[in-house]
Order: structure tokens, then C-alpha cells, then sequence
């Protein structure tokens, strides 16, 4: 113990922050870590973005392809931001919402109330995506013990959903590799099949794989009982997932489906909302359904301060007011719920979005696809898909069994690996490519973006054939 406290004082008198990458490997613990290199890695450093472009600390300026984590939406270095945030802090940075509320955060309620669908009308803050979800699912909890339903708790989930790291979120998640080591609130969630139309059975319609989603759900329900069954979890496009779309008219049937049942309908808008694609909340403006509840986080604030949230239908509210337990309490609130700085910062960002972000994003974004689109020509590429200004290239080994792990496990990685040395900044999803950049971003960043993602996947198909993993 001694030598450790040694070696901190000593490291501390002579690095003064300066060597970063050698301090993260020897102090940080990375998000999602392997067991053999926890606590003990460093990732590409970067020293500062402005626009589309982040610089790492070798000078190379490289495309934001993610947009940080699906977040930096009105792009980076944006002084009005930075002002707000500073302003609001000298005039209030914190005030404990147990006993007291701030302005900012009232008058962002009723700003995100108004673009949301249906009949959301009250903001609950939080910190985050994850504790948004938390916070949805805990409510759904307390709503239905309130009803005098505490046997109607169950979750519904889908293969490919990503929803969060806090206990009761992680268990949502759906995705391969995420919950091999992890343990999770397993009796509590129902997973069902992902509705991504690459992966349907072969020689199947997009009809008809529409309706064995349906039928599974509705089959589902039956089975396990609606009176068992509290809520339905799920992002109206997959986004970590690969950047799933669903079929058309399928959200809608799901939600009908839930309505019936007394099944509260989450859409989880971490990523689709705040304006990646093109409007506020896509639930109503691109999928035309009304949820129960909508989850929010990253781009509210464009990635500039930790905020989300969860807004809550005006029904279940007026339920709660109405029912015969007035005494019953929602023990559930964070520090940082309604943070000042987080809001204020918020409210400036919806300005940006109002006032040409969401125009622009509508406008640029079928380009975005069109050429993203392109990237099928190579052969390595089985789909490219997406909406909006998000987007997906998924590899395969061969377009007829669309196998995506003989191939290499990371073919993503190696990928973003040639990528940034030419430029870009990719998010590696295991065979996938997931692009989702900062929605400023002008046609001729598009063109630029695609060419390197193009030379990327073509150095790649070179390494892979040269060592004979892949023989396209
Ligand atoms: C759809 C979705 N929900 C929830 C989360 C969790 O958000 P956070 O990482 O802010 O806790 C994410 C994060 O990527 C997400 O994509």
C-alpha cells in the first residue's frame, strides 16, 4: 500500500496532467472493459472539437462519424452553449430539488411537453438515458401498486434494444456479448425478437415478418397474462443495435397492442430524440404514435452537460391524483434532478434545433443516405441502412448466409482502425459501422465522410483477404 501511495505522490509532482494517455491507463477505468485489460487501457485522446471535427492529440483532425455518443447534435465548440452554461452557473449553479425548483427547468418542461405527441405533459429530470429508463420503469412500478396491480410488473424487451448500465435498464438490453458476464433483474423482462428486416427469416416478406412480430407479441401477452405485464421498453430505431428499422406499421400495432392490454407503451428517444431525425421526438412526427411515456437524454443538451429525463402521459398523472392512496410516495428523485446549468444549456440547444438544425437535418439527411447507401457496391458490405441522420453498415462473410462472425469478431474495429488514419472517427459495433454524425454537417462533409468510410472497408477487405480470413 505504501508503494502505491509513493508512486501517486510521485506521479502527481511530476506529470501535473500532462502525459494524459499514461495517467488513463494507469488510473481510469474505461467504459465497457475486458477483464484482461480493466483499469490498465488507453484510448485515442482527444484534445478538442469544433463543428464536425475533433482533434486527437497527435494534431489529426478527424470527422465526429458519432457525434460523440450519438449526442453532440448541434456539433461542438458552439459559444451560445458554452455562454449559457457559464451565465446560468454564476447566477444560480445548483439548487436542491427536494424543497426547491429553478426557473430554467420549468420552462423546459413545458418546452419539451410541447413537441411531445399525444398527451405528455410533465417532465421528471434526471441524469442521464439510463436513469431516464430507471426512472420510467420505477414509475410504472409505483403507478401500478398504486392501482392496486402489484402483480403487473413484467417488462417487454427486444433482441438488439440497448436502454442503459444502471441494474434494472441493463437487464433490457438485448444485444450480443452486453449480458454474457453481467448479471441482470432477469425474472422481471420478457425479451422478444428485434425487428430488423436484414435478419428475417430467408425468403420471408417485410409483410409478413411484420406480422410474426405482431403475432409475438400479442401471443406473448396471452401466454404470460396482460394483469402480469407493466410496460414496453423500446427505441422507435434501434440505435446501438445497429441501427434497426422497423418495418412500417409495426410501432404502431404494438402500440395498439399495449393500449388494449393496460400495457404502458416507454419509447425510449435517448438517441432518436432531439433532433437526429429531423424533429424533436420521432415517436409522433416519424412513426405517428403516442407512448405513455418518452425517455430522453444526449442531444437535449448536445452532449454539453449530463441531462435527461422521462415525460410522463397527463392520464397516469391524473390517475395517481385521483386514486385512493393520495398518501403513497414516489420515492425515487437524484441530486441533479432539474439541474439549473443542465437546463439552461438545454433550452439554448432547443433554440439551435428550432431555429435550423431540425430544417437542416431534414433537408441533408436523404443525401446522407444516398450516399451511405452506395457503400454496397463493396463486397463486404451486406446492408447499409439507416434514417434520418443515423445509419448502419453492417459486414458479412457472404451476402447469401449474411454470417457476420466467421469472418473476423471485430471487423468494425479494423475498420475504424484504417479510418482514423484517414480521417474519421467510426463507432465499431462488432461487423458494424454506425454513423451518426453531428446533424450540421454539410453535403460536402457527407461526400467527404463516405470516401473515407469507402477506403476504410476497402483496406480492410485487403488485410482480410491477405490473411486469408475472407475470400470476397
Ligand atoms: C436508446 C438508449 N437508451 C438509453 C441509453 C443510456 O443512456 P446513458 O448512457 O446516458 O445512461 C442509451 C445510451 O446509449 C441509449 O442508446
Amino acid at each position: 500500500m505504501a508503494a502505491v501511495r509513493d508512486l501517486k505522490a510521485a506521479e502527481m509532482a511530476a506529470h501535473g496532467g500532462d502525459d494524459a494517455i499514461e495517467l488513463g491507463k494507469r488510473h481510469l477505468i474505461q467504459p465497457w472493459p475486458y477483464a484482461g485489460s480493466v483499469g490498465a487501457e488507453a484510448r485515442a485522446l482527444i484534445g478538442e472539437g469544433d463543428g464536425i471535427y475533433i482533434t486527437d492529440s497527435t494534431g489529426k483532425r478527424l470527422i465526429d462519424g458519432p457525434a460523440g455518443m450519438w449526442c453532440v447534435n448541434v456539433g461542438h465548440r458552439r459559444e451560445e452553449l458554452a455562454r449559457v452554461m457559464y451565465d446560468q452557473a454564476m447566477a444560480l449553479s445548483y439548487n436542491t430539488p427536494w424543497y426547491t425548483m429553478n426557473a430554467p427547468s420549468a420552462e423546459l418542461a413545458m418546452r419539451i411537453a410541447g413537441h411531445a405527441p399525444g398527451d405528455l405533459s410533465h417532465v421528471f429530470y434526471t441524469t442521464g438515458g439510463s436513469s431516464a429508463v430507471e426512472t420510467a420503469l420505477r414509475f410504472m412500478q409505483f403507478y401500478n401498486n398504486v392501482r392496486g396491480r402489484p402483480e403487473k410488473k413484467l417488462i417487454l424487451s427486444r433482441g438488439g434494444a440497448y436502454h442503459g448500465s444502471t441494474y434494472l435498464s441493463a437487464s433490457l438490453n438485448g444485444r450480443p456479448r452486453d449480458r454474457d458476464w453481467m448479471d441482470g433483474a432477469d425474472e422481471l423482462v420478457i425479451k422478444l425478437s428485434s425487428p430488423d428486416p436484414f435478419r428475417r427469416p430467408h425468403g420471408m416478406s417485410l409483410a409478413a415478418f411484420t406480422d410474426f412480430l405482431v403475432d409475438q407479441f400479442r401471443d406473448t401477452i396471452a401466454r404470460v397474462g396482460a394483469d402480469k405485464i407493466g410496460a414496453f421498453v423500446g427505441e422507435p430505431v434501434q440505435a446501438s443495435g445497429g441501427v434497426v428499422v422497423p418495418p412500417d406499421g409495426y410501432l404502431k400495432r404494438i402500440r395498439q397492442i399495449c393500449r388494449d392490454n393496460d400495457i404502458l407503451y416507454v419509447s425510449d428517444e435517448v438517441v432518436t430524440g432531439f433532433g437526429r431525425l429531423g424533429h424533436v421526438f420521432a415517436s409522433g412526427d416519424v412513426f405517428g404514435i403516442d407512448p405513455d411515456m418518452i425517455t430522453f437524454a444526449k442531444g437535449v443538451t448536445s452532449g454539453y452537460f449530463p441531462l435527461g429525463g422521462v415525460i410522463i402521459s397527463e392520464r397516469l398523472l391524473e390517475e395517481l391524483r385521483r386514486s385512493n392512496h393520495p398518501d403513497a410516495l414516489f420515492g425515487h428523485g437524484l441530486t441533479y434532478t432539474s439541474h439549473p446549468v443542465g437546463c439552461a444549456v438545454a433550452l439554448k440547444n432547443l433554440d439551435l434545433l428550432e431555429q435550423g438544425v431540425l430544417a437542416h437535418t431534414q433537408a441533408v439527411a436523404p443525401y446522407f443516405q444516398a450516399q451511405l447507401k452506395t457503400l454496397e457496391e463493396l463486397p463486404l458490405v451486406g446492408e447499409v441502412r439507416g434514417v434520418g441522420l443515423m445509419g448502419c453498415v453492417e459486414c458479412v462473410a457472404d451476402r447469401e448466409s449474411k454470417d457476420p462472425l466467421q469472418l473476423d469478431k471485430d471487423v468494425g474495429k479494423r475498420i475504424d482502425a484504417h479510418c482514423h488514419e484517414l480521417g474519421l472517427l467510426v463507432r465499431p459495433l462488432i461487423n458494424m459501422c454506425v454513423m451518426s454524425p453531428p446533424l450540421i454537417i454539410s453535403r460536402e462533409q457527407i461526400d467527404d465522410m463516405v470516401a473515407i468510410l469507402r477506403e476504410g472497408i476497402s483496406r480492410t477487405m485487403d488485410d482480410l483477404r491477405k490473411e486469408g480470413v475472407w475470400r470476397g
